[in-house]
């Protein structure tokens, strides 16, 4: 994977007004995503041309009349299943000579039989150039449609009535670290899970409110005093709402003295494999 580092220092200029990553999504309900690729800041990352989408009726490769893309189960069972020479007629459709964009490096199926979609997934797919995302409907797709795709995601343990909300989701998570399309590039280097610890709390104005008060390291001007308080309180928020995440963590050995004056005791530091903490230096008396 390449580090987030470098992502970042890629140029923001797209080349040749080639978009520097293309989501193609197959679905049923193309409208439904429209809105959320012409607003906020995915829609201000089109007119930059910095992305670019393309929102494919699957019904456009029915191969009926009826439009029919579903059938019932073999088997039996209730609802209906997603046909794959549909699928595989929009997606060859995708890859042909003369459609606009180059064959999809990722074809993704989004599915709650996946793998959990997670940030590093999303920093994975924000190196690719044209990523296209299959959004159920009904019963999911014949099994079948497996073989046509790179990898399966899924957005949680939960089921929902249709892939659209799942391919929002990889837009959003996966477009924003693509480079220039938010505008400050060191933000997302800080958010949660990309350090490998949960975000640090944030606060602005006002200073006071209803009793609660701004942390005064954060109004003391000392930068590394700040540095330390928001990594200390990543580590705190990480070991109280999220420890499993603790082990994979970029740990520094003044991290490793942080989470023993939280209880974390030495033995459990090793386990998660993080650094021993720094050496205090003994104050030498003097004839010593
Ligand atoms: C009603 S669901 C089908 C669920 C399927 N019968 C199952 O239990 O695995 C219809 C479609 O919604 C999408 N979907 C539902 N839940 C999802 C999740 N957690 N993650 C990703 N996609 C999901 C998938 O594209 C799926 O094909």
């Amino acid at each position: 994977m390449e580090p987030a580092k470098q992502r970042a220092s890629r140029s923001t200029e797209p080349v040749n007004n080639a978009p520097q990553l293309t989501f193609s999504v197959l679905t049923l309900f193309p409208e439904l995503l429209r809105p959320f690729t012409e607003e906020a800041l995915l829609g201000k990352a089109r007119d930059k041309g910095l992305l670019a989408y393309r929102l494919i009726d699957l019904r456009s490769y029915a191969g009926n009349k009826h439009n029919k893309v579903d059938d019932s189960p073999y088997g039996g069972g209730a609802g209906m299943v997603i046909r794959v020479d549909v699928v595989a007629r929009a997606l060859e459709a995708l890859s042909a000579e003369g459609s606009g964009t180059d064959a999809p490096d990722e074809v993704i199926l989004l599915t709650p039989a996946g793998p959990r979609f997670d940030q590093r997934t999303a920093e994975e797919l924000a190196g690719k150039r044209h990523i296209a995302l299959l959004c159920g409907r009904y019963e999911g797709f014949d099994a079948r449609t497996e073989s046509l795709v790179t990898r399966e995601l899924s957005l949680g343990d939960f089921v929902m009535m249709g892939g659209e909300a799942a391919a929002a989701c990889v837009m959003e998570a996966v477009g924003r670290l693509v480079s220039g399309v938010i505008g400050d590039e060191a933000s997302h280097l800080q958010d949660s899970f990309s350090s490998g610890l949960l975000d640090y709390p944030e606060y602005t104005r006002p200073v006071s409110w209803q009793g609660e008060d701004v942390p005064p390291e954060l109004l003391s001007g000392n930068h590394a005093a700040i540095e330390r308080w928001r990594r200390d309180q990543a580590l705190g928020r990480t070991l109280e709402r999220r420890p499993d995440l603790l082990p994979h963590a970029n740990l520094t050995p003044l991290d490793s003295a942080a989470l023993l004056t939280l209880g974390v005791s030495a033995e459990q530091l090793e386990v998660w494999g993080a650094p021993p903490p720094p050496k205090v230096k003994r104050k030498r008396k003097r004839g010593e």
